[in-house]
């Protein structure tokens, strides 16, 4: 009996070593010697069958062993205690975080909003109209008639006889019209569709379209709009010019070209060796679309302009594939 005292207090001592690293199994450890069914109770329990002469002296010895396995694993507590608490000082709050990989707007859409970020603060306000559109809207209340030789211009995607894919954004001017009495001041970017597809052309791509009309507004108001907004987006000392054009839509038109940007107008293969590039589509709104609106042609005037957002995007960014825009491979995207 003695024996198995003094053997249990090794066990025990031996099993504890190590195991302040581990504090479950160091509880394990504690009830499998020291709890109620565990092994130091089980030899109390056999202390009646020792004999009478030695049982004084093995309930000595027990009472010892209980004391050294109480303070052995009290102690042991203890450094598993200190060993946690020294873990958690060792974390390095200094070391930089670890950046989870974020995603971005795409350059397309990036565009847009400065685009309009810049009219907005011209006094622009930022409107929408339906991709899917009435040939009334994206054709005829613009002064392109069914026999117009103008809708040869454009190859539109027909949804029925009388619906469209929008082929630009400009059917959001007479929607806007129609809806508001003048002076009306607004900017709209959007999807637009063509039957094209080539090198420089996509089914399906996107325009803003700009509207200003009021009592007094002039071709000077429409020169000076538009040299603030290239300004803004090129930079004050990329030069313009005013171009004269026909769209059905305006009178008299014009469209606008910027100093190259990759050659500054020196001549190379983007600007085709002519110096410029051709940015937008504008004019003063014809009366006739007035008419279509309600609007008084000889008590207001104005001006529209429209402008492909891939050409802005490509000419800002300096990329000369159209076609990397809808690709979506991110080694382009991770760019912008
Ligand atoms: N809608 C014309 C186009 O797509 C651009 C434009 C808009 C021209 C407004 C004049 C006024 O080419």
């Amino acid at each position: 009996m003695k024996e198995a005292v003094e053997k249990l207090v090794e066990t025990a001592c031996r099993a504890l070593s190590g195991l302040e690293e581990d504090p479950k199994a160091l509880d394990q450890a504690r009830i499998r010697f020291l709890g109620r069914k565990g092994e130091l109770a089980q030899l109390f329990k056999e202390l009646g069958k020792v004999p009478e002469e030695e049982r004084r002296e093995v309930g000595r010895l027990l009472n010892v062993a209980k004391l050294r396995l109480e303070e052995a694993f009290s102690e042991a507590a203890q450094r598993s205690r200190d060993v946690e608490a020294a873990r958690r000082e060792s974390i390095d709050v200094t070391v930089p975080g670890r950046r989870p990989p974020a995603g971005r707007l795409h350059p397309i859409t990036q565009t847009a909003t400065e685009v309009c970020r810049i009219f907005n603060w011209l006094g622009f306000e930022t409107v929408e109209g339906p991709e899917v559109e009435l040939d009334y809207y994206n054709f005829e209340a613009l002064n392109i008639p069914k026999d117009h030789p103008a809708r040869d211009m454009q190859d539109t995607f027909y949804i029925s006889e009388e619906v469209v894919l929008r082929t630009h954004t400009s059917p959001i001017q007479v929607r806007t019209m129609e809806k508001r009495k003048p002076p009306v001041r607004v900017i709209a970017p959007g999807r637009t569709y063509r039957r094209d597809s080539d090198v420089t052309h996509t089914p399906m791509f996107h325009q803003v379209e700009g509207l200003m009309v009021g009592k007094g507004i002039s071709f000077g108001d429409l020169k000076g709009i538009l040299t603030t907004f290239v300004h803004q987006m090129f930079g004050p000392e990329v030069g313009l010019r005013f171009r004269p054009s026909f769209f059905p839509f305006t009178e008299p038109s014009a469209e606008v070209d910027i100093e190259c940007v990759m050659c500054r107008g020196g001549g190379c293969r983007v600007c085709k060796g002519t110096g410029w590039l051709e940015i937008l589509g504008s004019g003063m709104v014809d009366p006739e679309v007035y008419k279509y609106v309600g609007y008084d042609p000889e008590e207001v005037s104005g001006f529209a302009f429209g402008m492909g957002i891939e050409r802005i995007a490509m000419l800002k960014f300096g990329i000369d594939d159209l076609r990397l825009f809808f690709e979506n491979d991110l080694r382009f995207l991770e760019q912008f």
